[in-house]
């Protein structure tokens, strides 16, 4: 999948382009997320994929769209929440957090907020109670491990496309070179054959 497939796919718009024109759903796009992406980038993927699966699974593509669009809506950065939420743990409070944010912009039916609250299981102890809920959250932890080693198998294969092009280019030379020194060669071993 494209990373802006989802711009793409008119039903998937329908779903949660009432959300994404809010500027609180904006806002994600200010905070960091799994070091190499923005908490909105990563909120979409995860929509997007579990909505895909949704679809396939014959389950609610609509709530399994909104509530993984709006699972990690919290304002502040992973590395800070230790202060913020004053040693509290993070991996249980952020989804409830995300949930109170959600309803300020937007009613949540059950399943809507029982995907938000347990979009950490595995992490925590939440079980989710719906098979949305679980796509959801095996989702989120397939993006997460995404968003996570794409930078590093990208950083890995242009290392290797630049050794590779290098590498080659000491090959071109060396042809070069060994073409020239036979040519400037031939001469030489003329005279030292006419003198035999
Ligand atoms: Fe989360
Ligand atoms: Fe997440």
């Amino acid at each position: 999948m494209g990373k802006r497939d989802w711009c793409y796919d008119a039903e998937y718009r329908t779903y949660v382009d009432d959300l994404l024109e809010k500027p609180q759903v904006q806002e994600l796009k200010n905070y960091k997320h799994h070091h190499y992406t923005n908490r909105l980038d990563h909120s979409i993927a995860v929509s997007y994929y579990s909505y895909l699966l949704a679809k396939k699974m014959h389950a609610n593509a609509r709530a399994v769209a909104r509530a993984g669009l709006l699972h990690d809506m919290y304002y502040y950065d992973n590395e800070t929440a230790k202060e913020v939420l004053n040693g509290e743990n993070h991996y249980k409070v952020h989804p409830q957090i995300a949930a109170i944010n959600a309803a300020q912009i937007t009613d949540l039916s059950d399943l809507e907020k029982d995907i938000i609250h347990s979009h950490m299981f595995g992490a925590t102890m939440t079980v989710p109670h719906y098979k949305e809920s679980y796509i959801v959250t095996l989702m989120d932890k397939y993006c997460s491990i995404k968003d996570v080693s794409s930078p590093f198998w990208q950083k890995t294969k242009d290392k290797t496309k630049s050794f590779v092009q290098n590498h080659e280019t000491t090959l071109k030379c060396k042809e070069k070179f060994d073409k020239i020194k036979k040519e400037k060669m031939k001469p030489l071993a003329k005279n030292v054959e006419g003198k035999e």
